[in-house]
This record gives structure tokens, C-alpha cells and sequence, in this order.
């Protein structure tokens, strides 16, 4: 059964419960009070014509000498709309007057020895139990009576039953029964109405949070249900809410990591292409003796470096947590970055000769650099890549220098450059400033310059880049030496907290 019905069932079933309950109250009240009122009047009756009925000679005994029964008569007759009447029994329990038509009980010895301390009976009588007359044993009409004892000189000389018919307490009692039934069946209308009424609020307010609940499980997280803090709906709307609240945080977390796992596997993937590509070149020259003799052990130097770089990268970078927490430790000492350019322009050199270019070095003999290591030689190396992949048959000139507190390396190409637009937004992920320079020998997918540059932000250094249009590009770079290094680090670390 829908739960609307459930609730309209519980609601009515209260209300009229409650209505029935009053109405028999009031039924049983207006009842009651209907005979009460009807033997008050008869004993009023009986209390009253004592006197008139009875003419008590003897006042020593009480003895009852003449009972005035013509006056009762008439009284009867006067009363004959209210159809009261009355039977007399004297002293000696002797009915002495009284109607053998008319039903009346005949008093037993304990009434009797009640009246006799002066006690008064009022009786609802039925048909069956005392409505048959004694003297005819017929079925009379239904009577309601008192009995009233009249005493003389404390002694009581007589017991009076005054009657009278039912019919008219009974013609009240249903007129209070009719009014009564139109009042159930009104405020059974009402009850039904009502209850209607209030489920259907309540239900809507669990559809309300069914609704919600429908929309979260198709993924939509900024619903929120408005609660007045007045019963326990309003508490389930609230702790909806804050379900609602978490569930968002955690599926942004969801996405975050999902999404920092595929930057991760794309810049892994990206930088683990170089030294493959130079491992299988330098394989391939092996293979087919394109090698000469004396270079072959340097060829191997290079390979066995270059794997090496690879198995810490694929350490650094595929660490799960690394990832999950979005940090790459930087593992920065000194080291002499002339030597590193020298391995780079090594591995480089087949690439630019293939594009017809010439590789410059401009350095000391040698220059301590504070960085990782590998994350220089990544740096340099896009950079480098980048310069030969958009240059023909050009110079590449790599500039190296010591600075007050910093070294500087400086990519400078005369290749097809780029416009003002292009050079603004290099540093995005997977920009390409052009498709139709799509190069698939390199790589090309414009992660490049986005990895180099978070890359050097870590190392509190800096990247700059000039370029127009078919002249050429120069990249300036930036390292901090060990000292202003270690000095920007704890200036970050205290910015942080
Ligand atoms: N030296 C350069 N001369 C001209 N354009 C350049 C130069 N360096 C970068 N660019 C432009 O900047 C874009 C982004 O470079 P980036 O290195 O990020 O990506 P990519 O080289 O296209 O791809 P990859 O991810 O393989 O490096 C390049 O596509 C290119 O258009
Ligand atoms: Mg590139």
C-alpha cells in the first residue's frame, strides 16, 4: 500500500476514534440526564399529592382510612399527555389502587424493607423484565417509575409507584441519536478530508529527499533540501545534507587523483620516450655496425646512463602514493652542468644533423649547478628537443653561465619562431602552437614546456622565452646556486604554515 494511504488510514482512524468516543459520551450523558429529569418529576409528583391522596384518620397508628382515589383519577387524567399514573399499595403491601392495565412491579420484601428506612427506587424498566402486568400477564407499552414510600408520623402508611411511558424519553434519545449520526458522518467527511490532507504533506516531504536522493545517484551533488529544524524529517533532511556535502568533497578528491594520475602517467610517458629513443638509436648503430670501433664503449656509457635515468624515473614517477599526494621529491645537490650539457648535446647530436642543424656550446670548463639532476637534464633536454624539432638546417647555440647567486642556460634557435599569441600560452598542457607543425618523429604532444616549466617553479627558478616569427626562439632558464636554493626553501616551507 502506498505510504499516502498508510498515513491517511492512521490519521482517520485517530480522528474518528476520537469522535466516536465523544459521541458515546455525549449520547450516554443526554441519556441519563433524560431519565433523571423524568423520575424528578415523578417523585416531585409523588412527594407532592401525598396529602391530597391520603386521608389519615388515626394519627396514633397511622392507619390509612381513605384513599382518595377519585383525586388521583383526576390527576392521572390532567397528566394523561405525559401518560404518568400511579398505583398505590397501602400499609400492608395490598395494592390499593392503580390500573391493571398499567405496569407495575409488585415489591418484594427487601423493596419493602427498603422503602420502610425510607429509601426511594427509580427504575429504567424494559418491556420484558417488569412490564407485564400482574394481574393480566400482557404485554404492556415500556414505563419508567419511582418508588416512593409515604410515611405518617414516621411510619409509613404508604408505597406509591408513579409511573410513566417511555416514549417520549425514547423520542428524545433518538433525536440525539439522529443528531449525533449527522454529526459522525460530517466529521467523518471532515476526518477524511483532513487526513488526506496532512499525508499528503508528509509524503511530499519524503519525496522530497527521494527526489534528492535520485538526483546524487545520477551524479549530481549540488542538491540540498531545506530543513526548519522542527521534527525528525527535518533532522533526516539535515544529515542528507551533510551526506550530500561529503560525498561531493570525496568525488572531487576521486576526480583530483584521477586526474593527477593521468598528468603523471602522461609526463612519465613522455619523458621515459628520450632515452628510449636514444637506447634504441645507439642499439640500432651497434646492430649495424654504423658505430665506429673507439665510440662503441662511449655508446655503451651513454646507454648504460641513460637506462640508469630510466629506472629512477620510472621509480620517481610511478610511485602510487607520489602520485596520489601530487609531490615528486626533488633529490637537488651540486654537480657540474657542463658535463650534463656535454651528455645532452651527445644524445642530440643525430637528431640535429638529421634536421640539418649545428649544435653550439658557449660554457666555462666547468660550472657548479644546484639542481636534481635528473630534472636538469630533463629540462634542457626538452628544450634543446624543441629548438632542433623547430629549426632547419639552423644553429643552436646553449649558452651557459655563472650569475651573482644563480647559473643561467640559455637555448637560443634561428627556426621558424613564434607569434606573441603562441608564445603566451607554450606553458599550458598540451599546447601545440600550430597542428600543421606536427612532427611526429619527436613526439608531439605538448606536454613538453608544461613539464619543464612546473619543473623549474619547484626548483625556485626561472623561465623566460623570446620569440618572433621566422627568426627565431631563445629560452633563458635559471637555477638559484645551493645558498639562495636552500634560503627559498624555507621561506616556502614557512609560507606554507
Ligand atoms: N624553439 C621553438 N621554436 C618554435 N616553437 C616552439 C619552440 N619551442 C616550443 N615551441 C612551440 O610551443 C609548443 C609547445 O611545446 P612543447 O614542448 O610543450 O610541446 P611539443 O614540443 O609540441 O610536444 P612534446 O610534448 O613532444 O614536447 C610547440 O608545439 C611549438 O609550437
Ligand atoms: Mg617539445
Amino acid at each position: 500500500m502506498k505510504l499516502i494511504y498508510q498515513q491517511m488510514l492512521s490519521f482517520f482512524f485517530v480522528i474518528l476514534t476520537t469522535i466516536l468516543i465523544v459521541s458515546a459520551t455525549i449520547f450516554s450523558y443526554s441519556r441519563n440526564s433524560a431519565y433523571q429529569q423524568t423520575w424528578t418529576q415523578l417523585e416531585g409528583y409523588a412527594d407532592n399529592l401525598r396529602d391530597d391522596a391520603m386521608q389519615v384518620t388515626n394519627s396514633q397508628t397511622g392507619q390509612t382510612k381513605d384513599l382518595q382515589a377519585s383525586f388521583l383519577r383526576d390527576l392521572e387524567f390532567v397528566l394523561r399527555d405525559q401518560e404518568v399514573s400511579f398505583t398505590v399499595y397501602d400499609a400492608t403491601n395490598t395494592r390499593v389502587y392503580g390500573d391493571p392495565m398499567v405496569s407495575a412491579p409488585a415489591l418484594n420484601k427487601s423493596t419493602w424493607k427498603g422503602l420502610e428506612q425510607g429509601k426511594r427506587y427509580r427504575q429504567e424498566t424494559t418491556q420484558n423484565q417488569t412490564d407485564l402486568t400482574p394481574s393480566t400477564k400482557k404485554r404492556g407499552p415500556a414505563r419508567t417509575f419511582v418508588i416512593v414510600p409515604w410515611f405518617y408520623n414516621n411510619k409509613m402508611v404508604a408505597a406509591v409507584i408513579v409511573s410513566s411511558r417511555v416514549t417520549q424519553i425514547q423520542a428524545s434519545i433518538d433525536q440525539i441519536k439522529n443528531n449525533l449520526l449527522i454529526a459522525v458522518i460530517v466529521s467523518s467527511i471532515a476526518a477524511l478530508i483532513l487526513s488526506y490532507f496532512l499525508a499528503r504533506f508528509q509524503v511530499s516531504r519524503i519525496n522530497r529527499l527521494r527526489t534528492a536522493a535520485h538526483q546524487v545517484a545520477e551524479g549530481n551533488f549540488e542538491v540540498q533540501i531545506q530543513s526548519h529544524d522542527r521534527d525528525e524529517l527535518d533532522e533526516l533532511a539535515d544529515d542528507f545534507n551533510k551526506m550530500i556535502t561529503s560525498l561531493k568533497v570525496s568525488n572531487e578528491e576521486i576526480k583530483r587523483q584521477e586526474e593527477r594520475r593521468r598528468q603523471f602517467m602522461a609526463d612519465a610517458a613522455h619523458e621515459m620516450r628520450t632515452p628510449l629513443t636514444t637506447i634504441n638509436g645507439l642499439l640500432e648503430g651497434l646492430a649495424y655496425d654504423a658505430i665506429p670501433e673507439e665510440s662503441k664503449g662511449q655508446s655503451i656509457e651513454l646507454m648504460r646512463n641513460e637506462t640508469k635515468r630510466l629506472i629512477r624515473l620510472v621509480n620517481e614517477n610511478l610511485d602510487y602514493e607520489k602520485i596520489r599526494t601530487g609531490q615528486i621529491p626533488l633529490h637537488k645537490k651540486e654537480f657540474d652542468s657542463v658535463q650534463a650539457l656535454h651528455n645532452i648535446i651527445e644524445q642530440l647530436t643525430k637528431k640535429a644533423s638529421d634536421a640539418g642543424d649545428k649544435l653550439k656550446l658557449h660554457a666555462p670548463d666547468k660550472l657548479t649547478t644546484y639542481a636534481d639532476y635528473d630534472r636538469f637534464v630533463q629540462i634542457i633536454f626538452n628544450i634543446m628537443q624543441n629548438a632542433i624539432q623547430f629549426t632547419q638546417n639552423g644553429t643552436i647555440n646553449v649558452t651557459a653561465k655563472d650569475d651573482y647567486n644563480s647559473t643561467t642556460f640559455i637555448v637560443k634557435d634561428n627556426g621558424i619562431g613564434m607569434t606573441e599569441k603562441q608564445v603566451r600560452n607554450i606553458w599550458e598542457r598540451y599546447y601545440k602552437a600550430d597542428p600543421s607543425r606536427k612532427n611526429t618523429k619527436y613526439g608531439e604532444s605538448g606536454l613538453g614546456l608544461a613539464i619543464v616549466h612546473s619543473l623549474v617553479e619547484q626548483h625556485h627558478g626561472t623561465i623566460q622565452v623570446q620569440s618572433e616569427l621566422n627568426v627565431g626562439t631563445t629560452f633563458t632558464i635559471t637555477f638559484p646556486n645551493k645558498k639562495a636554493s636552500e634560503k627559498n626553501d624555507t621561506n616556502h616551507e614557512s609560507g606554507k604554515k
